[in-house]
């Protein structure tokens, strides 16, 4: 006999909405003859993949929302880091993933791709979404195309759902990822100094044109190393390093402004030992992490698709290999790859002026 208990108990599929879930493979309704067992699996894989995309937009939501404020409680930090990290271990499961695509053989694709029409990845709305909720610019985009203006032609088709354009207009209205990540480290204390303290623009100019000037020693130094081992002249060598510099100069400087934001990313990536330095270091590492394995997604699907399609053009009508190898160089972060560029060994530096204010009691040497 059933009690009241039984009929209300949760089950697994029911908790999942496993009927539903598992009635969404057959193809679009009309879909005739049903999907092979090769098209079955090239829709299981794409809707793996858009499953994974809505925790991805989730994630970082969340991580935009928790930096996304005038100040950010430090115990929060490690909030964000932990979006971040699920995330980049999501699009490193998804770089793998396309292995599984790989077992379609060219052959075994064309049976079926006719059936796909002009549908491609190019319209998934998700991935939009979340390259904008990210912070990548228009410019960068492959004949800086506009996402949006994109997505609205498609929903403006009956192409795109309501809610889908929704919530792109939404990302697109707020700000990035990247944007708070530059607000964010544009209110880092350097050299003790926080933003709207008196004289905090003198200690940032002074910090920035004390590592400048580093940097321009350092390189006598390499100039000598590298005369000494034989990969050139002094003439040759000395104008490469020095523009190294002027670029220096340019990044931590625009418009005569010394940059808060990007002072500060070099000031924590300088002193990556002061222990008030170190979770804001990890919350870098992760979006650096982030991206980087978001770039080998983008490149192991461009292999796929080479070995799958060869040079043909996509479905959606682009160039096909040669346009997803120009996403791969899209890069979001811009600041915190271009500072690498500037960073000088540890020991080269000078001390950090106010290692009290950062958790040390005493000077570091
Ligand atoms: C045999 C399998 C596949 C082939 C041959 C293929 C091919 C392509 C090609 C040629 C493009 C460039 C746009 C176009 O002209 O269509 C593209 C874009 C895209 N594909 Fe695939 N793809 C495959 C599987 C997948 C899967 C499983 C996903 C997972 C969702 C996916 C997601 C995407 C996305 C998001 C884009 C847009 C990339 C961008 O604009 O940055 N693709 N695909």
């Amino acid at each position: 006999m059933s009690t009241s208990d039984d009929k209300t108990r949760m089950t697994y599929g029911g908790y999942l909405q496993l009927e539903a879930l598992l009635s969404l493979q057959d193809g679009p309704p009309g879909h005739d003859p049903p999907p092979s067992n090769d098209e079955m699996h090239f829709i299981v894989v794409h809707q793996s993949f858009e499953l994974w995309f809505k925790l991805i937009l989730r994630e970082l939501k969340e991580a935009r929302d928790l930096l996304h404020t005038e100040f950010v409680d430090e115990a929060n930090i490690p909030n964000v880091v932990h979006h971040i990290e699920r995330v980049t271990e999501i699009f490193r499961l998804l770089a793998d993933q396309w292995k599984v695509m790989e077992t379609l053989s060219p052959q075994d694709f064309l049976a079926f791709r006719d059936r796909l029409g002009t549908s491609s990845g190019f319209e998934s709305w998700q991935m939009r979404e979340l390259e904008v909720l990210l912070g990548l610019q228009h410019e960068q985009r492959v004949g800086g195309m506009d996402p949006l203006a994109h997505m609205e032609r498609l929903h403006g088709e009956g192409k795109v759902p309501d809610a889908a354009l929704r919530d792109l207009r939404a990302t697109a209205a707020a700000p990035s990822l990247n944007d708070v990540l530059m607000a964010w480290l544009a209110r880092t204390p350097i050299q003790g100094s926080t933003p709207g303290r008196p004289g905090d623009g003198d200690v940032v100019n002074a910090y920035a044109e004390r590592h400048l000037a580093t940097m321009s020693e350092h390189i006598e130094g390499v100039i000598d190393h590298m005369v000494a081992i034989g990969h050139g002249d002094e003439a040759s060598i000395r104008p490469r390093l020095e523009a190294g510099v002027e670029s220096a100069r340019d990044f931590l400087f625009d418009d005569g402004e010394v940059n808060r934001a990007r002072a500060g990313l070099l000031f924590i990536e300088s002193y990556r030992e002061l222990p008030l330095l170190s979770w804001p270091r990890r919350l870098i590492d992760s979006m650096v992490e982030l991206e980087a394995s978001m770039v080998l997604f983008r490149s192991h699907h461009a292999r796929m698709v080479e070995r799958t399609i060869g040079r043909r053009m996509g479905t959606g009508g682009s160039s096909g290999v040669d346009y997803l190898d120009a996403t791969t160089r899209y890069r979001v972060f811009v600041d915190l790859w271009a500072v690498r560029t500037l960073l000088v060994k540890r020991s080269a530096l000078p001390d950090c002026l106010e290692p009290e204010y950062y958790g040390f009691s005493a000077k570091t040497s």
